[in-house]
């Protein structure tokens, strides 16, 4: 059985002070969830909030890192310096960075390989334009992304990464792919894993949906059959909607 993944992007929001009260507010709410609960936030509020969740089941992410150990990367942060402050996941090839910040198929593999060998868990996105959806690429463009993120990740490893499938124009657009439609795709994603490796990794990889995903439609999409979890933008960041969601 794959463990639903509920995780929040709060992006370049919320304040230290602010992020603290909602882990504050939230922990009794999500304490006897099953679901591994995550809360992914911006490089400056990581440490306060892996601090206030100590000892509950939530836990902290980056939504970026790079590849490389230590050098002269300005404004870059690695994964040993995430691992330092008890950072557990990271975020890797968001659309937003592959669309504003020049991350490539080629980067998000060497991250995803990065994470791996550091002991973090990668949240690893594709999807695809409304463009190339309507161009009938959907599958496509999803199999390119999958194949260049997982090259050279041993069969040992690749059930270690979490994928969250987030076609791009359903985010921040209040725009969902209908629950089948998003089924469908991710059914699709684990043919691709049958075969760069097995029927065996294909059921342990937990692949999640995201896009526009909120407290009304949560239940519904967590009940289609190879969606593991929800990457979740706009509705996780008010404390209500969150708890509504890990406790879909
Ligand atoms: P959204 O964002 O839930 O606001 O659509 C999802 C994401 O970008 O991960």
């Amino acid at each position: 059985m794959r463990k639903p993944i509920i995780a929040g992007n709060w992006k370049m929001h919320k304040s230290i002070a602010d992020g603290v009260a909602f882990i504050n507010e939230i922990k009794g709410q999500v304490a006897d969830t099953d679901v591994e609960t995550l809360v992914c936030a911006p490089y400056t509020l990581l440490a306060s909030l892996v601090e206030v969740a100590k000892g509950t089941n939530i836990k902290i992410g980056a939504q970026n890192m790079h590849f490389e150990d230590k050098g002269a990367f300005t404004g870059e942060v690695s994964a040993d310096m995430l691992k330092e402050i008890g950072v557990t996941h990271v975020i890797i090839g968001h659309s937003e960075r592959r669309q504003f910040f020049a991350e490539t198929d080629e980067t998000v593999n060497k991250k995803t390989h990065k994470a791996l060998a550091k002991g973090l868990t990668p949240i690893v996105c594709c999807g695809e334009t409304l463009e190339q959806r309507e161009a009938d690429e959907t599958k496509t463009v999803c199999k390119t992304q999958i194949v260049k993120a997982f090259e050279n990740i041993s069969a040992e490893d690749a059930p270690k990464v979490v994928i969250a499938y987030e076609p791009i124009w359903a985010i921040g657009t209040g725009k969902t792919a209908s629950s089948q439609d998003a089924n469908d795709v991710i059914a699709y994603i684990r043919e691709v894993l049958v075969g760069l490796y097995s029927d065996a990794v294909s059921e342990e990889v937990r692949i999640q949906y995201g896009g526009s995903v909120k407290p009304s439609n949560v239940e519904e999409i967590m009940n289609e059959a190879d969606i593991d979890g929800a990457l979740v933008g706009g509705a996780s960041l008010e404390a209500s909607d969150f708890v509504q969601l890990v406790n879909f």
